[in-house]
């Protein structure tokens, strides 16, 4: 990929959105230098990402904000928002209460993001499937009747990371 350096047709960006320690930035980390950190600290502020791919022959430089899923931690969410064409809304397989807050996330998409950006509803941490409490199904079933894509990922076994962010980023193409 690092071949796609040079030249790039199109510039991105998408934003990980989701409640603390459901593990965006391990997502982000794994899908733009494919790094994982078992002992990630949560994330102040803004931080992003780039990583260029190719699709249809194009070549699309992703730009992927990260910010705090702790509400104390975050910048502030109209900029964080803003010219956002994608997003990933994570949450972890293994605490029901990161699923049930997938609405309170998806209030404030609709509010600060842009009416027909692309989201794809993530359940991380599917390594962990002795300790789920958040059927596939379930997930599945959101994402239909809110209009969103699904996947399942993990980013400790590097699992649908990239296939969670290509589905995202070849949708907005
Ligand atoms: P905030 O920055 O606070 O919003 O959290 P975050 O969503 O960025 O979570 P982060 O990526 O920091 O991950 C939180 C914890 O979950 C870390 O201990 C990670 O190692 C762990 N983690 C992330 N992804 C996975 C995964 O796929 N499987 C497992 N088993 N652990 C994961
Ligand atoms: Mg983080």
């Amino acid at each position: 990929d690092d071949s796609y350096e040079e030249e790039c047709d199109y510039l991105f960006k998408a934003v990980l959105i989701g409640d603390s320690a459901v593990g965006k930035s391990n997502l982000l980390s794994r899908f733009s230098n494919d790094e994982f950190r078992l002992d990630s600290k949560p994330t102040i502020g803004v931080e992003f990402a780039y990583r260029n791919v190719k699709i249809a022959d194009k070549i699309i430089k992703a730009q992927i904000w990260d910010t705090a899923g702790q509400e104390r931690f975050r910048a502030i969410t109209s900029s964080y928002y803003r010219g956002a064409l994608g997003a990933l809304l994570v949450y972890d397989i293994t605490r029901r209460a990161t699923f049930d807050n997938v609405k309170k996330w998806l209030r404030e998409l609709r509010e600060f993001g842009n009416l027909d950006m692309v989201v794809v509803l993530v359940g991380n941490k599917c390594d962990l499937g002795q300790s789920r409490e958040v059927d596939e199904e379930e997930g599945k079933n959101l994402a239909e009747s809110e209009g969103l894509c699904f996947m399942e990922t993990s980013a400790l076994e590097n699992l649908n990371v990239e296939a969670a962010f290509l589905q995202m980023i070849g949708k907005i193409h």
